[in-house]
């Protein structure tokens, strides 16, 4: 017995020592296998276009493959429920939006400790949103959509991709300037959303223009105003919501990387230099161009400034939520 206790007090005390240099080592060497970025929502939308080109230049400066794993539902919990439980090794990552902002408020009892759970990494890009409908959507202009919506009200339907998406806040604020409701049809996000919206089947959706424009210059969709003060420069046609007679209906979307709680400080600082690197990535910054938006210059691309703008996210979005009183649960 005595032998016993105490092989068990010393064998962890020299395999802690031998641990030591080994974990010292392995963070050195990082990484030496495949990184997962998990996106919180369905592949072929937003969230996914932007991992997608990230993951790819990322894996150019990291020497690894960078994969993309979409873990949709749930308004985008599920998948930052699967990174915030994952091994802090560096190795399993998130891409989340402004959701990671709203979702502390917005959900009362999750699975996962939505602030405590992650480290950051740094942020990425904040996308403008388009308020869209269906081509064969009664109205040409935002005045004439409003006047349908108030008529038509709940008999319309608004896809979103669940409570605490962009979709989801975007909605919520236009339905409170419009004052009347409309029927919401929540997917696992806006990629398959978009595909109901393209056959008619759903009536209106507001959607960052990187699950937009490709569809708004080709004539597939109507869109009614971008949700930015100023205009889009890749929708140059497109009037703002003030310029169309909306003020206020201004949101852009907001996207970092983040990882595990507990992920060790070397790995994380160099994932964030990879980050950087992504974001100076020619292919990235022209295809973020074509669709509206434009990689964060490299000084917010860090652990502290994201860390920094995050919390005071919450914190803009927390009275709001409860003013509302429109939680998830
Ligand atoms: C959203 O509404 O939050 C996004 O469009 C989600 C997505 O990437 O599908």
């Amino acid at each position: 017995m005595a032998t016993l206790s105490r092989r068990a007090l010393v064998a962890p005390a020299v395999l802690g020592l031998a641990a030591a240099p080994l974990a010292a080592r392995a963070q050195a060497s990082y990484p030496t296998r495949t990184v997962t970025i998990v996106v919180p929502f369905a592949a072929g939308g937003p969230t996914d276009t932007v991992a997608r080109l990230i993951a790819e230049a990322m894996s150019r400066d990291l020497g690894q493959t960078v994969v993309v794993e979409n873990v949709g539902g749930a308004g985008g919990t599920l998948g930052a429920a699967r990174v915030a439980q994952a091994r802090p090794d560096g190795y399993t990552l998130l891409l989340h939006h402004i959701g990671m902002a709203t979702i502390p408020t917005l959900y009362r009892r999750l699975p996962y400790d939505p602030i405590n759970g992650f480290e950051t990494i740094g942020l990425i890009t904040a996308v403008p949103m388009t308020l869209v409908a269906r081509k064969d959507f009664p109205a040409n202009t935002l005045q004439e959509a409003i006047a349908v919506i108030r008529r038509e009200r709940d008999k319309l339907n608004y896809a979103n991709a669940g409570i605490g998406a962009a979709s989801h806040l975007c909605g919520l604020l236009l339905m409170s300037k419009v004052d009347a409701p409309m029927t919401t049809v929540p997917f696992r996000g806006t990629g398959p959303a978009m595909q109901e919206l393209l056959s008619g089947r759903v009536d209106l959706m507001c959607d960052q223009t990187t699950n937009t424009t490709e569809q708004i210059r080709a004539g597939e969709i109507k869109v009614f105003a971008v949700t930015t003060r100023e205009r889009v420069p890749s929708l140059p046609n497109v009037p703002t919501a003030a310029e169309a007679g909306l003020p206020d209906l201004e949101v852009t979307i907001w996207h970092g990387l983040y990882a595990p709680r507990g992920t060790p400080r070397p790995v994380i600082e160099r994932l964030s230099r990879a980050l950087q690197a992504a974001l100076k990535d020619p292919k990235v910054v022209q295809r973020f161009a074509d669709l509206g938006t434009t990689p964060v210059p490299e000084e917010q691309a860090t652990p502290e400034f994201h860390r920094q703008f995050w919390m005071a996210e919450i914190a803009r979005w927390r009275p709001l939520i409860q003013a509302a009183g429109q939680y998830a649960d």
